[in-house]
């Protein structure tokens, strides 16, 4: 298969890229390299010649040099993270917008096979904490944001309108939709502002006492290599003729405070915790319903502990 992965260079992108790679297929794998990792892409390049191109292109900028059909295009390129689109909410939605757009009109263009939308459980975020969303959360709910004029929004809103521009170039010129709603994939390749790499630090500095902010808000934590099966995943089932919403995640939801107590075995230190509020706008729990993603064969299989492990020793 010809298979296109934008945002290559990210957390996801990269260990999708690096699977589609070493499976066999070929690659053509896209990013700016806002976030660096271009050295990892042309490091997987140098070891698959012959399978793999990589296009440094910006996206949200001048033509897309792209030719010929893609069997599946993976659209992973976002401005992603909550610091950094709080301080540049419009430059989220041009970014975000514009690439969505010029990525989906390439697809029609070509012709291309099923096109894979990385979207974002913010998109119910708002629900949850409105009580209007159940958690553990399936993909058929209502989707919302609470205060369209916050910043942090942006990324939401960026994200129900790529949603929607897939769905409408699906009813209306025939594309092969596929929205996948990732719930907090994390792996050792991520930067700094994230909650795991930011406990660990605190780790590495010995902080004690240790602050926890939100200690009794929930998250459920998928390793990026089990995100990058669970993409291939779907993405044979599409190549069957599934298409639609599917959630990405852990079924397992863990207490902020459990989270740094797993940290701290992990890392054989164990500060006081010193717990303190949560950051203003951020939300009280998140797991994925994942039944849908189940029912196509995929369980994650790396624990915890492990990821942290391996984030750790990076
Ligand atoms: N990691 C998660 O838990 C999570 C959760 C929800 C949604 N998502 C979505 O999944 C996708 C991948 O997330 P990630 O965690 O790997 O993020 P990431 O920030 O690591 O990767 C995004 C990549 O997109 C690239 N990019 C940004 N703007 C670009 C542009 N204009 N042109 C070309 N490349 C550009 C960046 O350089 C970066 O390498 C994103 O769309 C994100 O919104 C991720």
């Amino acid at each position: 298969m010809r298979i296109l992965v934008t945002g290559a260079a990210g957390v996801i992108g990269f260990e999708l890229a690096r699977q589609i790679a070493e499976r066999g297929d070929e690659l053509v794998a896209i990013d700016c390299g806002k976030k660096g990792g271009l050295e990892d892409l042309d490091a997987l390049r140098a070891r698959h010649p012959q399978r793999v191109t990589v296009l440094h292109n910006d996206l949200a900028k001048g033509p897309l040099e792209l030719a010929g059909r893609f069997d599946a295009i993976y659209h992973l390129a976002a401005i992603v993270g909550v610091q950094y689109v709080t301080d540049h909410p419009y430059e989220t939605m041009v970014v975000n917008m514009r690439s969505t757009l010029k990525v989906l009109d390439f697809a029609l263009q070509s012709k291309s096979g099923p096109f894979f939308f990385a979207s974002s459980s913010e998109n119910y975020a708002s629900g949850v904490d409105a009580g209007f969303v159940k958690v553990p959360t399936p993909e058929d709910v209502i989707l919302s944001i609470d205060r369209i004029a916050l910043p942090r929004w942006s990324y939401a809103a960026s994200k129900l309108a790529g949603e929607s521009a897939v769905f409408g170039a699906a009813s209306e010129h025939g594309l092969h939709p596929v929205v996948v709603r990732f719930h907090n994939v994390y792996g050792p390749r991520m930067g700094p502002t994230h909650v795991i790499p930011e406990m660990l630090k605190r780790v590495r500095e010995r902080t004690d006492p240790f602050p926890v902010f939100g200690p009794e808000q929930t998250r459920s934590f998928l390793y990026v290599e089990d995100a990058g099966r669970a993409l291939l995943t779907v993405l044979d089932a599409a190549l069957g003729g599934a298409k639609g919403l599917f959630n990405i995640g852990s079924p397992h939801e863990k207490r902020i405070d459990e989270l740094a107590r797993t940290i701290f075995d992990v890392t054989g230190f164990h500060p006081r915790i010193d717990a303190r509020p949560a950051p203003p706008g951020s939300v009280a729990r998140r797991a994925p319903d994942i039944s849908k993603l189940a029912k196509l064969g995929f369980a994650p299989r790396v624990e915890l502990e492990d990821g942290i492990r391996a984030c750790w020793r990076r």
